[in-house]
Parts: C-alpha cells; sequence; structure tokens
C-alpha cells in the first residue's frame, strides 16, 4: 500500500509504551508539571495540607478529591491566565484518612468527605515559553462542595417528588455528588454531571411502595447502611426519613464561574440519570444541543434540543440569558439499528459490510416550554415523571441498551459526535442484552468508539464505530481501518477531547490490558483514520481524565492514583505525586513540548 501522508499537526510525538509506572510517562521531548493537587489552597484563608491533620474546615478551602473533569476558560483580556474548573467526583475514605475505620466514620470525617466532593475554580497563570500553570488566589476562586446551595430550574423544579422537609417548595438543593465529567459552554460556563448518585443513600430496602421502590432499583439505589454512612450524621441521606432527597441528585449542574456568589444551576430539563457530562454543540440559527450519556451497562445516550436561540458574546446580559437556553426545549433518547444485523454474534467479527454502522432516531421523550412546563411524550408517564425517572422513559420507547455511554461529544471542526462506550461486563450474558453491531461484543472489556452523523437539531443520524478497543493483535478490535501494527492498544475509554484541528483525544479508565490508564491521540479523517497513539500514561491505580488538548499544553487530571485492591492510605500503592513515603494525591498535571 501507499505510504500515508505524513502524520496531523501535533500529532508527530514518539508514543507511549504500555506500563505500570508510579508516575506521568509523557513522550520524549515533553515536559510536565503538576498543576494543582487536593489538598492545595483554592479560597483565601486555605491551609496548607496536611494529610495527617486534616480538618473540614480545610477541606472547605482546599481543592477537592478526585479530579475528573477539568475546564480552563481564558480570563478576558488576558493570553495567560485562565479559570480552571475542576470536577471533585468523589471520596475513598479508606485514602483519605489512616486508621479509618468504614463501620463508624465520626463526623468530622464525614464533614471532610464533604468538604471534598464538588467542585473547584482556580484562577491559574501560564508563562511564556512553556505550558506551566501555576495557582493564583484570584477572585473568581471558588470552592462548591456537597454543602452549597443550588437552584432547581426546568419542570420538574417545585415537583412533589423534589420536595423535603428542609426544602418544602422542591427548588433549593444543598451539594452535588459525583460530578464525573462536564463541558465548557460556548457562553462562558461549565455544564458538570451528576453521575453515581445511587452510592450516598441509605435505607432503600425500607421502601415498601412498589412503586417508589421499582424507581429507585432502576437507578441503583439499594441496600440498608450506605458505604460512607453520612445518613447517621444528615438525615438527608436517609431514604425512610427523607424519601426525595435522592431525587434532587441526578441532574446537569452549570456553574457560572464568573461570579462566586451565584447559585449553581441543576437544570431539570435534560432528564435525571447517571449523566457521565453535558457538552454542547451550536446549530447554524443558534440552537443549542446538548449531548449526555448515561454511565451505567446497557442504559441510554440523550440529546437535548434548544427551543432559544443563543445569544452572542460573552457579556453580562448574553450570559442572563444564556444560562436559561437548558430550560427550554425538547428532550431525545436515541435509537440505533446496524446495518447487518445478521451477522453479529457477539465475538466482535467485522460483518462483511467492513465496519460497523448503521442508523439512527432521537424519540422525544419531553418537551419544556418557555413557561417552563414540561409535556410528556411518553405514553403513561407525567412530564414531571419523565423528568425525574427519565430512565424509566427510555425503557418504555425501547432506547438502545449501550455499553456505558460516558463523554458524549461534538467535534468543533466536523459536528460530528462522539461516544466513548467504556465496556460492559454483562453484555451478552444470561438475561441480559445480546451483542448488536454497535455493541458488537459480549462480556466486553475493552470498550468502543461511537462516531455519529447527527442531524444536530433533527431526529436522524448515522453512526460507525471508529475504535473497537483493546490489543490490536487481537482479532476483535478495529481501528478506524488503520494498519493494527502502527497503532497503541487502548482500553476502556471514558473522556473524549478535541483539539483546535479536531483531531480526537481519548483518555482512558480501568485498562483491561495489563498497562497503567492514560491519554491517546486518535485521526479522524484522512488515510491515517484510526491512528492512536498513547501520549501519556498515569501512575499506578490511577484514571485519566478531564484532558484539554491546546497548542501550548495538554491538561490531565490524574484521579485515584494508588487505588488498587488492597491499598489504602495505611498501605499505600502509590507516592505519586510527592513521592518519598507520602500519601497519593489526585492532581491536574500540564504537559508540554520543550
Ligand atoms: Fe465517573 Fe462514567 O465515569
Ligand atoms: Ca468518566
Ligand atoms: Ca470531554
Ligand atoms: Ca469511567
Amino acid at each position: 500500500s501507499a505510504t500515508p501522508t505524513p502524520e496531523p499537526r501535533g500529532l508527530d510525538f514518539t508514543a507511549v509504551a504500555p506500563n505500570t509506572e508510579d508516575a506521568v510517562v509523557v513522550p520524549e521531548g515533553y515536559e510536565q508539571a503538576v498543576v494543582i493537587r487536593w489538598g492545595d489552597p483554592v479560597v483565601e484563608g486555605a491551609p496548607a495540607f496536611d494529610f495527617d491533620n486534616q480538618t473540614s474546615a480545610a477541606q472547605e478551602k482546599q481543592f477537592g478529591f478526585n479530579n475528573d473533569f477539568a475546564g480552563l476558560l481564558p480570563i478576558d483580556g488576558s493570553s495567560t491566565e485562565y479559570l480552571l474548573v475542576v470536577n471533585h467526583e468523589y471520596t475513598t475514605e479508606p485514602f483519605l484518612f489512616t486508621g479509618y475505620d468504614a463501620e463508624n466514620p465520626t463526623a468530622e470525617q464525614v464533614a471532610i468527605g464533604l468538604a471534598a466532593h464538588g467542585l473547584s475554580v482556580v484562577q491559574v497563570a501560564g508563562e511564556n515559553g512553556s505550558g506551566k500553570l501555576t495557582p493564583q488566589m484570584g477572585r473568581y476562586n471558588r470552592r462548591i462542595t456537597g454543602s452549597t446551595e443550588f437552584v432547581l430550574t426546568g419542570p420538574a423544579a417545585g415537583s412533589d417528588f423534589l420536595k423535603t422537609s428542609a426544602d418544602p417548595t422542591g427548588t433549593k438543593v444543598f451539594g452535588t455528588f459525583n460530578n464525573c465529567s462536564g463541558g465548557v459552554t460556548p457562553w462562558g460556563t461549565v455544564l458538570s454531571g451528576e453521575e453515581n448518585i445511587n452510592q450516598y443513600f441509605a435505607n432503600a430496602e425500607s421502601v415498601t411502595d412498589p412503586v417508589v421502590a421499582e424507581r429507585l432499583a432502576r437507578y441503583g439505589v439499594e441496600g440498608a447502611a450506605s458505604e460512607r454512612k453520612w445518613e447517621r450524621f444528615d438525615k438527608r441521606f436517609d431514604l425512610a426519613q427523607e424519601p426525595n432527597e435522592v431525587n434532587r441528585f441526578g441532574w446537569v449542574v452549570e456553574v457560572n464561574p464568573w461570579d462566586p456568589t451565584a447559585a449553581p444551576i441543576k437544570h431539570t430539563a435534560l432528564g435525571r440519570f447517571k449523566h457521565e457530562a453535558a457538552t454542547i454543540h451550536v446549530t447554524d440559527d443558534g440552537t443549542v444541543v446538548a449531548y449526555s450519556g448515561d454511565d451505567e451497562r446497557f442504559d441510554y445516550m440523550y440529546k437535548f434540543v434548544s427551543s432559544r436561540k443563543m445569544m452572542q458574546g460573552t457579556g453580562a446580559a448574553a450570559l442572563r440569558s444564556n444560562v436559561t437556553l437548558l430550560d427550554a426545549g425538547t428532550l431525545y433518547v436515541a435509537k440505533l439499528s446496524g446495518d447487518a444485523p445478521d451477522q453479529i454474534d457477539g465475538s466482535g467479527k467485522l460483518p462483511t459490510t467492513g465496519q460497523f454502522a448503521g442508523k439512527g432516531e432521537w424519540i422525544p421523550l419531553l418537551r419544556t416550554g418557555e413557561d417552563g412546563r414540561g409535556e410528556s411524550l411518553v405514553d403513561g408517564m407525567s412530564a414531571e415523571e419523565v423528568a425525574v425517572f427519565t430512565r424509566l422513559a427510555g425503557d418504555k420507547v425501547g432506547a438502545t441498551k449501550m455499553d456505558r455511554p460516558e463523554d458524549f461529544e461534538p467535534n468543533p471542526v466536523t459536528g460530528k459526535v462522539y461516544v466513548a462506550l467504556t465496556n460492559n461486563s454483562n453484555r451478552g450474558t444470561e438475561g441480559k442484552a445480546a451483542a448488536d453491531e454497535a455493541n458488537p461484543r459480549d462480556k466486553n472489556k475493552n470498550g468502543q468508539v461511537l462516531e455519529l452523523d447527527d442531524d444536530h437539531a433533527g431526529t436522524s443520524f448515522t453512526w460507525n464505530l471508529l475504535l473497537v478497543c483493546g490489543d490490536p493483535a487481537a482479532a476483535d478490535t478495529y481501528f478506524g481501518g488503520f494498519d493494527k501494527s502502527q497503532v497503541s492498544p487502548i482500553s476502556c475509554p471514558d473522556n473524549l477531547a478535541f483539539d483546535a484541528d479536531g483531531n480526537l483525544w481519548v483518555s482512558t479508565d480501568g485498562n483491561a490490558l495489563d498497562s497503567n490508564d492514560g491519554l491517546f491521540s486518535v485521526v479522524l479523517d484522512g488515510d491515517r483514520r484510526g491512528q492512536t497513539k498513547q501520549f501519556l500514561t498515569v501512575p499506578k491505580g490511577a484514571e485519566t481524565c478531564g484532558p484539554i488538548v491546546q497548542e501550548q499544553r495538554v491538561v490531565v487530571s490524574v484521579q485515584h492514583p494508588g487505588e488498587e485492591d488492597d491499598a489504602s492510605a495505611d498501605a499505600p500503592a502509590s507516592h505519586w505525586p510527592d513521592g518519598g513515603d507520602s500519601q497519593p494525591r489526585p492532581s491536574v498535571v500540564a504537559v508540554w513540548k520543550v
């Protein structure tokens, strides 16, 4: 075959080989530095981090735990200063405290856990000649935690499903949990997905109403005590006392980082499920499309199409208008069909058509009017039920059960939309959905990346699998048709990002190929389509997330370093980033070409 064209700009690095080092490993000729770590000061008065003497008062002012999504928003009028906005997905208490007694957490440990959740807004400064970013005590710096006041908007705001004894109006929520990935909006705010919110709520098994019990079960809320046992200290986490508190989580959150006093918003028009994130595409007429995956085995892909148009600019008036964009419009769920359904046997073998591909339709579930009132488009469910129990609406309309939809993101250059389907150990097992063309492998360990050509504001799309991940030497993998002897092994795609040229970058979580997780570039067009190269790996036990790929730098979140079986703060499996015999600390890292 002919010699391929030169590698695209910025992708001519030497791939990092798979490894299990306790380090961030970058290509030759690149430099790296930690931007900010768990416990570093964020707001005025924050003390220096002291692992052995951590307090909730300190944690409320410091960078939280388990950084996931990262957004970098340029500060007006400056080419070197940004707001870094980061999600803190969850806490793993045995890694926060030495001698942690999981059966008997203390009130202070619970308060530290609440304060280590949420988001951080931190001003960072770049410098000439490098990609280094240094945190500053800027005027926008802010910590949002498990106790910060949020407002609910959209058709479920004020619904009986959202009322609690602390909030009889059903319009105000304290806190946000399990903020996984997210997106920066064109109007200068940040969206964040509340993902695995089931794990915070106790005593689902005491619920006797079969309708309520079915809803809880569909959202994975089960059992008696929760793992963190917050319910012992705050009754809102006890379903026996506050049955509706759980309904106040599982939303897309919008934070205006330019106003540290503004209450963040939970947008109920986008439905409630395990939102991995929400990311935006704007059509030529200013219609806003928000894509969001529900990260659960056999769950669905959604989009929301606004009825309002985006106001241009990022001034105060535009911002005030644009933060209402996600409160009026239509929520859809995806249904896919394949071109060669008879040839899919769960083995991952390509059909004779040469690729896994097909068509899809967006099935409308819920229309929210300009007045904020919802209209159900699903037989047998009210608008409030569709908004709050969206998974059940997806079930009713026969949406396609996917292999854990994670990041779901439009390419800003081409408009094509990509979904990371991370894995699904239960695909094709007894009583579960069989493999189909978009999810072509039984007991899928390594995941796949889906490419959609979407009629953004419309209801139809075509799709194909760009990558069927795993060991390139294995027969059940596919790399966009590219020569598999020339690609890096990739497993469990989680987060997606695009560089300014529209190349795809994929970060991984849970690599099933005996190497640490990492960040990969993927060529999308031309004769190198499908060429996948590992740009970096993260330390042992960590996942790679929040990638930002700019001309000057690559930024990644290194989440849960050292989180391996049998490890804990008493027996750390990693000493990254501080080295020596230090405790591992989730951190954000910048990498740049020397
Ligand atoms: Fe928090 Fe879907 O990863
Ligand atoms: Ca994720
Ligand atoms: Ca992303
Ligand atoms: Ca994940």
